[in-house]
């Protein structure tokens, strides 16, 4: 049986403040979906939610993981059941290398242990050769490896290290937030054609994306649109082509959330009535 995430009537707020309203959404092992929707719209509020990120406080909801309640979960237990998160801004960690942070990880998730002072490390030859083969699989260069993890990296070497991640935990089903941001157009195609390698039948995707050109390589079965922490419109690979075509504007006029109302909404608040 196929696994699968399934979100339902998920709430979710930051510091006291609703993102979220009400969210519904399954992603199954070997499927492919697009999250897309404007900028602050709560894309990644729900990733980071998903991965247990403690700002985030779910208010109502569930979340299961082939059953299994995954807001009762820590982050890294949710990690061994197979759920990856890949995040909109990777923070660099500065002293532990590429390699022994991917050993690490790796290590942990296959083990099944929650502890990581405990877990047994993958012998350092089979995993030097696994991430050998990777590393040439997708293209990422040997001294990527070294580095230390995401520090000094360029926008486009943190998204490609972390689809060497994604490659190495080879998780059930993934969250990627924004992999495409500031990559140039070669690097779309190289981490697209990358993500595109790994996808088979064992892995499930969100991806979160702004544009469609990422989803020329990976292309969605479902695409979901987020507008004020809600998915408003779901359908297929047209959905996406319809927003390159037109933006979010007719999305807002039909779901009321336009652009006039947000500009009224200021009236009598006096940081907006400056503009007068
Ligand atoms: N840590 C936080 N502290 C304060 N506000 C937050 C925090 N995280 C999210 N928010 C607020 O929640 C809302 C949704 O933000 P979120 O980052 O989820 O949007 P997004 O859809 O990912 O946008 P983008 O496309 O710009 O990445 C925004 O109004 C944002 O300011
Ligand atoms: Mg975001």
């Amino acid at each position: 049986m196929s696994t699968e995430l399934v979100i339902k009537d998920l709430h979710i707020s930051v510091e006291g403040t609703p993102i979220i309203k009400n969210l519904n959404l399954t992603v199954r092992q070997g499927e492919i979906h697009a999250l897309m929707g404007p900028n602050g719209s709560g894309k990644s509020t729900l990733a980071n939610a998903l991965m247990g990120h403690p700002l985030y406080e779910i208010d109502s909801g569930e979340v299961t993981f082939d059953g299994v309640d995954v807001l009762e979960l820590e982050s890294n237990e949710r990690a061994k059941l197979g759920l990856f998160l890949a995040f909109q801004y990777p923070t660099a960690v500065p002293g532990v290398s590429m390699a022994n942070f991917l050993r690490m990880a790796v290590s942990a998730v296959r083990s099944g242990n929650s502890n990581g002072s405990e877990t047994k490390l993958i012998p350092m030859r089979e995993f030097r050769r696994e991430l050998r083969t990777k590393m040439k699989q997708l293209g990422v260069d040997e001294s990527f490896a070294r580095r230390y993890l995401n520090d000094g990296f360029s926008g486009g070497e943190k998204k490609r290290a972390e689809v060497l991640q994604l490659a190495m935990l080879e998780p059930k089903i993934a969250i990627l937030d924004e992999t495409d941001s500031g990559l140039d157009i070669d690097a779309v195609r190289i981490v697209g054609e990358s993500v595109n390698q790994l996808i088979g039948p064992n892995l499930g995707v969100l991806i979160i994306t702004h544009y469609p050109r990422l989803l020329n390589y990976i292309r969605p079965e479902f695409v979901h649109i987020m507008l004020d922490g809600r998915i408003v419109e779901s359908g297929g690979w047209e959905l996406a082509q319809l927003l390159e075509e037109k933006g979010y504007g007719p999305i807002r006029e039909k779901y009321g959330i336009s652009e006039e109302v947000l500009a009224n909404e200021g009236d009598q608040d006096p940081l907006f009535s400056l503009r007068r």
